[in-house]
C-alpha cells in the first residue's frame, strides 16, 4: 500500500531515503515526504503531493544535512491525495515526526478525544493520531511512548517514528502490515520491502505482528506489545540489487515480462526431478493432512485470483478432490463450508494482501490446512501457514504482476501433481510426464517472447481501440480474464474476459468491427468449440486474434493475426499462453502514452480490504 524508509547513522539521511522512496514508489505514489534532523537540531519536514519526482524536483538536491530520518510514499486511504495528507506527520511540539502504512480504524473517536484535550491536527488522515497519541505518552522514553500508544489503537500498521530528543534512534513498529529492520555496519534501516535498503545492506529482521523495533547505529532492539524483550532471526537477502533495478530495459513491467522464463526456471529449482517426479519438501510435515484433506478452496485477488482458478481446475482433476477458485474479498464474506478437511492454498505476490489475508485467518481458525503460495518471504500470509511453497520469482516491482502469475501456475501445478501422488489418482507415467513437460516450460516461454515485434505490430494498429473481449474455455479461461485484466491496467483500455461459451449469451451483441476479439485457441480438449466460437464472431465482423498452437492451420480461416506459440499439454497452456497477452497489453500500453509502471489509482500491494 505505502511504502516507508527510515535511516539512523552517521550519513545524511535524505539521499538514502529518497533514493529507498525511489525503490518503494510501486507501494504507491500519491504523495511522497521526508523528515529529516538537521544538523542544525530541527525536524526538518517536507512533503509533495503526486510522485516522488515532485518532492525531489522541489526539493532540488536541497535537503538540509543530517540524520536520523524517515520517508514515505503514499497509496491514499483516509484523505486526498494532498501536500497536508502526506506523511510524515508531526506531533503538536514539532519534535516527533511519524510515517505509517495501514490503517488506524478507531481512529475518529482518537482524534475525538485528542482534539478536546487541545492537540492541533493539520491533515484529514487517520495516521496522525499516532503522532499525536505518542505525543500525549511521551515522557523521554521514545519506544516506551510508541508501545504505550499502539496499545490504544486497532487496525493495521507498519510506522517509523523519530524525535528530537533521539538523535541515535528511530522507532518501527508493525501489525498485520510488513515492516523489516536493516542492519548495516554502525547504521539501521526500517523498511516496507528490501528493495529500499539493499543496497547498504543484505542482513534484515523481518519484524512479527506486534512487535516494536528500537533501531540505532548499534543494531535493533525488539519488544513485545507486552514491553518484553523478543529475539528474531537475522534473515540474509539472497539477491542483490541488479534484479531490483531494470537493466536496460525501458519499464519493469517489460523486464518482468522477459525475466519469465529465468523465473519459471527457478521456481522449478529442486523441485522436478530427472525423471519428472516432483518433491515439494515444504509439503512434507503435512502430508498425514493433506491425505485427509476432501475439499481445496484457492484463494487469491486480481492475477493471483486467475492463477488460482488454474490450480483449482487442476487439482480437481488430478487429485479428484472438489477444488474451487475463490475470490478473497468475497470468500470471507460467504464463506463457503471449511473445516478440518478442507484444504485452503492462498496464493498471493507479495504475501501481504489483506484480501487474501482475512479469508485465510477465517479458514484457519475453522481448522482449514493452510498452505501459502507467494514470492516474499516471511509475508504476512505466510505466518499462519502450515506449509509455504515460494515462487522463488525474485523481486517483482512493476505494479501489474507477470512473472508472478506464471510462477504462480507453475508452483500450483507442483502442489497439484504433489497431492496426486499422494493420493494416488494418477499413473506414475501420466504424473512423470506433466513434470517433464514443466521443465520444458522456461525454453517454451522464452520462444514465445520471439512473438515480440509482432505483437508490437499489432498494439500499433490497437492504439485507438475503445474495448477489447478475451474469451477463453477451461484452463483457457483464467487466462482470458488475466489477459483482459493485464489490458486494463496497463492500457486503460475496457477489456473483459469471458468464458468463450458465455459469448453467445449475451456478449456478443457488443462486437463490432471496431471491438476486436482475443480468443485462447490453444490446443486442448475444448479447442474446437473455441474455434466455432471464433467464426461465430468472425461472422459479425468483430477482429480476431488468437493465440494458438504453432502447426493450427484451420485458426487463421477466422482469426486476423494469430500468435502462434510452442505446443504443451493443456494443462500446462495457461503459462505460455499468457505472456503474448501480458505483451499485447503492454506494447498497447506504450503506443498509447499510458504510465506503464505505475497504473493509475493502483498500488503493488493492498493491504486494506
Ligand atoms: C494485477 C495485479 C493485482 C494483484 C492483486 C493481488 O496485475 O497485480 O491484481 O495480483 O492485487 O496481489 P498479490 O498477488 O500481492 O496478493
Amino acid at each position: 500500500m505505502c511504502g516507508i524508509v527510515g535511516y539512523v547513522g552517521p550519513r545524511d539521511a535524505a539521499p538514502i531515503l529518497l533514493e529507498g522512496l525511489r525503490r518503494l514508489e510501486y507501494r504507491g505514489y500519491d504523495s511522497a515526504g521526508l523528515a529529516v534532523l538537521t544538523d542544525d537540531g530541527e525536524v526538518f519536514v517536507e512533503k509533495k503531493a503526486g510522485k516522488l519526482s515532485n518532492l525531489t524536483d522541489h526539493l532540488n538536491g536541497s535537503a538540509p544535512a543530517g540524520h536520523p530520518g524517515i520517508a514515505h510514499t503514499r497509496w491514499a486511504t483516509h484523505g486526498r491525495p494532498n501536500d497536508a495528507n502526506a506523511h510524515p506527520h508531526r506531533d503538536c511540539s514539532g519534535r516527533l515526526a511519524l510515517i505509517h502504512n495501514g490503517i488506524i480504524e478507531n481512529y475518529a473517536e482518537i482524534k475525538e478525544r485528542l482534539l478536546s484535550a487541545g492537540h492541533r491536527f493539520t491533515s484529514e488522515t487517520d495516521t496522525e493520531v499516532l503522532a499525536h497519541l505518542i505525543e500525549e505518552r511521551y515522557q523521554g522514553d521514545l519506544v516506551e511512548a510508541v508501545r504505550d500508544a499502539l496499545g490504544e489503537v486497532r487496525g493495521a500498521y507498519a510506522i517509523g517514528v523519530m524525535h528530537l530528543d533521539h538523535p541515535n534512534r528511530i522507532v518501527g513498529a508493525r501489525m498485520n502490515v510488513p515492516l523489516i529492520v536493516g542492519l548495516g555496519n554502525g547504521e539501521g534501516f526500517l523498511a516496507s520491502d528490501v528493495p529500499a535498503i539493499l543496497e547498504h545492506t543484505k542482513n534484515v529482521v523481518i519484524l512479527q505482528e506486534g512487535d516494536i523495533a528500537d533501531v540505532t547505529p548499534e543494531g535493533v532492539t525488539i519488544i513485545g506489545m507486552d514491553g518484553v524483550k523478543v529475539e528474531r532471526p537475522v534473515t540474509k537477502i539472497r539477491w542483490n540489487i541488479a534484479a531490483a533495478e531494470k537493466g536496460g530495459f525501458p519499464h519493469f513491467t517489460l523486464k518482468e515480462i522477459y525475466e519469465q522464463p529465468h523465473a519459471i526456471g527457478e521456481a522449478l529449482r529442486g523441485r522436478v526431478d530427472d525423471a519428472g517426479n516432483v518433491k515439494l519438501p515444504e509439503l512434507e510435515a503435512i502430508e498425514e493432512k493433506l491425505r485427509r484433506v476432501e475439499r481445496v478452496y484457492v484463494v487469491g485477488c486480481g492475477t493471483a485470483r486467475y492463477a488460482g482458478e488454474v490450480g483449482a481446475h487442476l487439482i480437481q482433476s488430478w487429485a479428484g478432490l472438489p477444488a474451487n477458485g475463490q475470490i478473497g474479498s468475497e470468500m470471507r464474506y460467504s464463506p463457503p463450508p471449511i473445516d478440518d478437511r478442507t484444504l485452503v492454498i492462498s496464493v498471493s505476490q507479495s504475501g501481504e494482501t489483506a484480501d487474501t489475508l482475512a479469508p485465510q485467518k477465517l479458514a484457519s481458525e475453522r481448522g482449514a490446512v493452510i498452505v501459502v503460495v507467494t514470492n516474499v518471504v516471511g509475508s504476512a500470509l505466510t505466518r499462519e501457514a502450515d506449509a509455504v511453497c515460494y515462487l522463488q520469482a525474485g523481486p517483482e516491482v512493476a505494479v501489474a504482476s507477470t512473472k508472478a502469475f506464471v510462477t504462480q501456475v507453475v508452483v500450483l501445478e507442483m502442489i497439484a501433481l504433489h497431492l496426486a501422488q499422494l493420493r494416488g489418482t494418477m499413473s506414475d507415467r501420466r504424473r512423470r510426464s506433466f513434470g517433464l513437460a514443466l521443465r520444458d516450460l522456461p525454453g517454451q516461454a522464452a520462444e514465445v517472447l520471439k512473438l515480440a515485434p509482432q505483437v508490437k505490430k499489432l498494439a500499433r494498429r490497437w492504439a485507438g481501440v475503445r474495448d477489447v473481449m478475451f474469451v477463453g474455455r477451461a484452463l483457457g479461461f483464467p487466462v482470458a480474464m488475466e489477459g483482459a485484466l493485464k489490458l486494463k491496467e496497463l492500457s486503460y483500455v475496457h477489456a473483459e474476459g469471458y468464458a468463450a461459451g458465455e459469448l453467445k449469451h449475451g456478449p456478443i451483441a457488443l462486437l463490432d468491427p471496431q471491438t476486436p476479439l482475443v480468443a485462447i485457441a490453444t490446443k486442448s480438449a475444448t479447442y474446437e468449440k473455441v474455434v466455432s466460437n471464433v467464426a461465430e464472431v468472425h461472422a459479425r465482423e468483430a477482429p480476431v486474434v488468437a493465440v494458438a498452437t504453432v502447426g493450427d492451420e484451420v485458426i487463421d480461416r477466422y482469426a486476423q493475426d494469430v500468435l502462434y506459440v510452442p505446443e504443451t499439454p493443456e494443462e500446462m497452456s495457461p503459462v505460455i499462453a499468457i505472456v503474448p497477452l501480458q505483451l499485447l497489453a503492454y506494447e498497447v500500453a506504450v503506443a498509447r502514452g499510458a504510465d506503464v509502471d505505475q497504473p493509475r489509482n493502483l498500488a503493488k500491494s493492498v493491504t486494506v480490504e
